[in-house]
């Protein structure tokens, strides 16, 4: 496990776009694993810009979302799709016809799930995964006690983190489910990156350097990850020991 520790959120947000456009330009055909969420949005803010000065080519990619909530429309404002569309494949030269977000509204959720599962086994797996990190250890949407070697399904949100997500929604809840990628899925990238912002994740991140490999705290079995990277700003560094600084 490597840790980078970045002045602030812009820090971090530009040194994981340096990051990917690193991964396109050695492999423009890479296949990539991406987060939704507030931490990675200055990430997809300097990727644009790296863009914008031709620095890289997103056209012979390949991305895939990490999750998406179960049962709203793809054009819902909160809905995942909609969220990559407006922060980032708007702005870059994607080919559509590579991005993948899982379908929250399929009539069958349990052949979504394996529908994308199969498609990202058919795009020859994950060279990049980037990651952010809910506050009690969820990656993607795999809530605590979610099995290590889960693939693509369909799962039940915890109410703290419907609670925390609630501000995307006009109720007081995020939805109940979600269909999300899989830990198995996530573990079988050839490189991950990690993206903690904030004073609210110090706790989080403290567990998955120095706390136990536990399904209780899902991020924590990254650890065991053979390319695994943490950018962190010095808030969400806060809790971790001496000498993991
Ligand atoms: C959601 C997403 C996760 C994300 C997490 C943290 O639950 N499913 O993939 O990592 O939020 O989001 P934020 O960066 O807004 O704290």
């Amino acid at each position: 496990m490597q840790i980078r520790i970045l002045e602030d959120s812009d820090g971090l947000g530009r040194s994981a776009a340096e990051a990917v456009a690193k991964e396109l330009k050695a492999k423009p055909r890479s296949i990539l694993l991406l987060p939704t969420g507030s931490t990675p949005l200055d990430m997809y803010r300097h990727l644009i810009d790296i863009h914008a000065q031709e620095q890289v080519s997103f056209s012979q990619a390949t991305f895939f979302n990490l999750d998406e909530y179960l049962g709203l429309f793809s054009e819902h404002p909160a809905s995942y799709r909609r969220y990559m569309e407006e922060n980032f494949y708007c702005c870059v030269d994607t080919d559509l016809d590579r991005v993948y977000v899982p379908n929250g509204n399929a009539p069958d959720p349990a052949v979504e799930c394996e529908r994308y599962e199969e498609a990202i086994k058919g795009a020859g797996g994950i060279d990049l995964c980037v990651l952010g990190i809910g506050r009690n250890g969820h990656i993607g949407f795999n809530e605590p006690g979610a099995s290590f070697d889960s693939r693509t399904r369909v799962v039940r949100l915890t109410e703290s983190t419907r609670r925390v997500n609630a501000e995307d929604f006009e109720g007081d809840r995020a939805p109940e489910k979600a269909i999300t990628v899989g830990m198995g899925t996530i573990l079988g990238s050839k490189k991950i990156l990690l993206l903690a912002s904030g004073e609210n994740k110090a706790t989080a991140v403290a567990r998955v350097v120095e706390g136990p490999i536990t399904e209780e705290v899902p991020a924590s079995v990254l650890q065991r990850h053979s390319n695994f990277t943490l950018l962190l700003d010095q808030e969400a560094a806060s809790s971790l020991c001496k000498e993991n600084l």
